[in-house]
């Protein structure tokens, strides 16, 4: 299904039952579904997994029998738990008056299991531990790997040695980074398929679990008036912006060795683009999109130092307050030049956009928080009304923005002649702001994509060919950049950024919006 956010509890057992071969008449209510979160006791499984699985339980779209166990080091009863992630619980989708009664019934469904990532022996114990909850069902089984990347192979190697399910399916969540380069992210994929089949990985981007991401495809290919535009015939530009109004506090060990290349552009604005930029898939099944994101990121020419710009933020204070710069961090070595900020210029090779410039542009400790995507489209020929657009003749032309966040929106800026006597012009907005479309608050990306790893639906998570490919365009770049030593602009935390940006921008006859 591609729309699996709206699947009913007995259809997502169907979906289990059949996409396991498990012929439907077991019926669903013999099958259980245990998923295990290995590093549990961390910040991601904390403030996304647990809150997104404990959203899908409480919208029913969890199977009527699951359990959720959380595997780590650390010393953890059930309780100790329950109280640790209780508190980042909400009933976010219907305020209703049995959420607390919701959560207890979710918890008790929680528990833990300390162990080593390592360990064949603790993960056969996790097994008994399991099975124990299963009862004699039919079980499947989900990891969520959400440990740092040195301990993935092993966590992935113990899980499926020790504790696959013997009866249903078993399924691996691997968290990003799919390692630093061509080369690490080989030898992680040829790590994780000595223990286990493609079609068992799925490799997370949340940026594919994003409302307006998901919605790019609907956008394109279900309205006649987007895709005919949709080319270098029309389209001058594309910007996609990634803003983030604070800096990597408390993330600064792990921020230092990957770098905001890695962290944001090779992973999320990649995604982006290829399904911007993407042709028609054959059909929305998993591989026919998964096959045409593939093909248009082979077009791309690989990203080059002259046509990239890298910043880094620095201290700042403003009335009496004091930002601190990337380098105050005390988990970040004071010499270091990782970029936390960058631009790109990215070029596709093939008919439909040759020579159109993909601007690529993602920051920490910036002045907003956005994720936008702007399309500027080309001047109109002959333009009957130049004069009367005065002198902003080059602001004139249409421009389509796609905020993926926050206050989710799609508007198009069009020229509209002022009402009243006389010929003047100005720029309006065909605006659809989601807030006031629509009334359901919008699900977080991570209870999407739990989701559809329940249901064995892989279109948004990332096949290893389109991970090669997605390398193949940073890899020159990042060597280039760690060869030469590139010292990153200073830019102040708070502020818009480098203007190494703007001069990266003008070179290609851009300006940013
Ligand atoms: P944490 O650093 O909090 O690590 C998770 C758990 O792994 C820790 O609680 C710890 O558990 C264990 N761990 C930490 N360091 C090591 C180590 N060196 N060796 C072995 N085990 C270790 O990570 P996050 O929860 O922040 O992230 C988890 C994964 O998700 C990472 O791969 C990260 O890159 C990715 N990610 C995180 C995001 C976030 O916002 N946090 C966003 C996107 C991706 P214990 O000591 O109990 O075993
Ligand atoms: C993560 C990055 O993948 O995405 C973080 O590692 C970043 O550095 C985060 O802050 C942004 O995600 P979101 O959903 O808050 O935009």
């Amino acid at each position: 299904s591609s729309s699996n956010t709206s699947l009913t509890l007995d259809q997502v057992e169907f979906v289990i039952a059949n996409a396991n071969g498990v012929a439907a008449t077991t019926g669903a209510s013999h099958s259980t579904v245990s998923i295990t979160i290995v590093g549990a006791s961390g910040d991601l499984a904390k403030k996304k997994i647990f809150p997104a699985l404990f959203a899908l339980f409480y919208d029913g779209h969890l199977p009527q029998h699951f359990t959720v166990c959380g595997y780590a080091r650390s010393k953890m009863t059930d309780e100790e738990l329950r109280l640790k992630i209780s508190g980042n619980l909400t009933c976010r989708i219907d305020r209703s008056e049995n959420c607390g009664d919701k959560m207890e019934e979710f918890l008790k469904r929680c528990f833990y299991h300390p162990g080593q990532y390592d360990s064949l022996e603790n993960f056969a114990q996790l097994n008994e531990k399991l099975k124990g909850h299963e009862q004699g069902r039919i079980a499947h089984r989900l990891f969520y790997l959400s440990v740092p990347p040195n301990v993935f192979v092993d966590a992935a190697k113990c899980g499926s040695l020790a504790a696959s399910s013997s009866t249903g399916w078993t399924r691996v969540i691997v968290e990003k980074p799919f390692g630093r380069d061509s080369e690490s992210s080989a030898q992680l994929t040829s790590g994780l398929k000595q223990y286990l089949n493609e079609d068992q990985i799925y490799r997370i981007d949340h940026y594919l679990g994003k409302e307006l991401v998901e919605n790019l495809s609907v956008l394109r290919f279900s309205n006649l008036v987007f895709e005919p535009l949709w080319s270098r015939k029309y389209i001058r530009n594309v910007q996609i912006i990634f803003a983030e109004d604070f800096g990597t506090e408390g993330r600064g060990g792990y921020f230092d060795r990957y770098g905001i290349i890695r962290d944001i552009m090779q992973n999320h604005l990649l995604q982006i683009v290829a399904l911007f930029a993407m042709e028609p898939p054959v059909s929305l099944d998993a591989e026919d999109v998964r096959n045409e994101k593939v093909k248009v990121v082979r077009s791309m020419r690989p990203l080059s130092i002259e046509d990239t710009a890298v910043g880094q933020y620095k201290g700042y204070s403003k009335d009496g307050v004091r930002f601190p710069g990337y380098t105050d961090d005390s988990t970040v070595p004071k010499n270091s030049i990782t970029p936390t900020f960058a631009a790109a210029a990215l070029f596709i090779d093939n008919a439909r956009w040759d020579g159109v410039p993909f601007l690529m542009k993602a920051g920490k400790a910036l002045q907003t928080r956005r994720t936008e995507i702007r399309v500027q489209f080309r001047h109109v020929p002959g333009n009957l009304f130049k004069r009367n657009l005065g002198t902003e003749l080059d602001k004139a032309t249409n421009e389509l923005v796609i905020r993926v966040q926050p206050d989710e929106a799609i508007y198009l800026k069009i020229n509209n002649k002022v009402p009243g006597l006389g010929m003047r012009l100005d720029r309006s907005t065909l605006d659809l702001l989601y807030a006031d479309r629509y009334s359901k608050e919008i699900p977080d990306a991570y209870e999407r994509l739990l989701l559809d790893a329940i249901a064995g639906e892989r279109r948004l998570f990332i096949r290893s060919d389109e991970l090669d490919a997605a390398w193949k365009i940073f890899t020159p770049l990042l060597k280039d950049l760690e060869r030469k030593k590139t010292a990153p602009e200073l830019y102040p935390y708070g502020s818009r950024g480098p203007v190494g940006a703007h001069y990266l921008a003008a070179k290609h006859n851009v300006k940013w919006g």
